[in-house]
């Protein structure tokens, strides 16, 4: 009976060994731009410059986004959707209610659910930008992103 004892606690453990330091990683790769909260943005009124509009907002920790100095985050696709938009548009995936690059824009920083680009994390990008951008500053970004072509590579 001891012996049998010792042996499967011997087996329990050898199974429990290897998924801990994995577990481990898995917990510190989450700690970074995704442990972004809504307490760590401020309100953005839309009436700064739009370098700032962006900064003040987060998206250069997760983003490359052309001409915005320090955007260079690799954790969503680069925002160049004068190229991408249409991509995401015409995907035969997409559910979403857009029906043009900007609308898209809208509706990816609102409701970042109704499509996840492919290759791309779900549920990584904030839900609460509607809460802290005003109408004006959504505008201003999707009117600045559905510009972008800038080649900046797709991860
Ligand atoms: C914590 C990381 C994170 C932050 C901060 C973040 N995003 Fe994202 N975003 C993502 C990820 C991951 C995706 C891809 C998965 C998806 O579609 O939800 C994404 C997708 C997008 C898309 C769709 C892009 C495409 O190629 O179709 C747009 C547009 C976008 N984000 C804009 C923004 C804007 C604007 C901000 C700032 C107001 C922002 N994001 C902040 C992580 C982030």
């Amino acid at each position: 009976m001891i012996v049998m004892a010792v042996v499967l606690l011997y087996a329990l453990w050898t199974l429990r060994s290897p998924q801990a330091p994995s577990a481990g990683s898995v917990a510190s790769k989450n700690v970074g731009p995704t442990s972004l909260t809504a307490e760590m943005i401020p309100l953005v009124s839309g009436d700064e410059p739009i370098v700032e509009i962006f900064t003040k907002a987060g998206c250069p920790v997760c983003h490359a986004i052309p001409g915005i100095p320090g955007a260079v985050g690799q954790v969503g696709p680069p925002l160049t959707l004068g190229v991408t938009g249409a991509q995401r548009l015409s995907d035969s995936s997409y559910q979403g209610k857009a029906s043009t690059v900007h609308e898209y824009v809208v509706e990816s920083v609102v409701d970042p659910s109704v499509f996840v680009v492919p290759g791309y994390p779900e549920r990584t990008m904030p839900v609460w930008y509607g809460a802290k951008l005003s109408a004006l500053a959504l505008q201003k970004i999707a009117e600045y992103l559905e510009h972008q072509t800038g080649n900046v590579l797709e991860k």
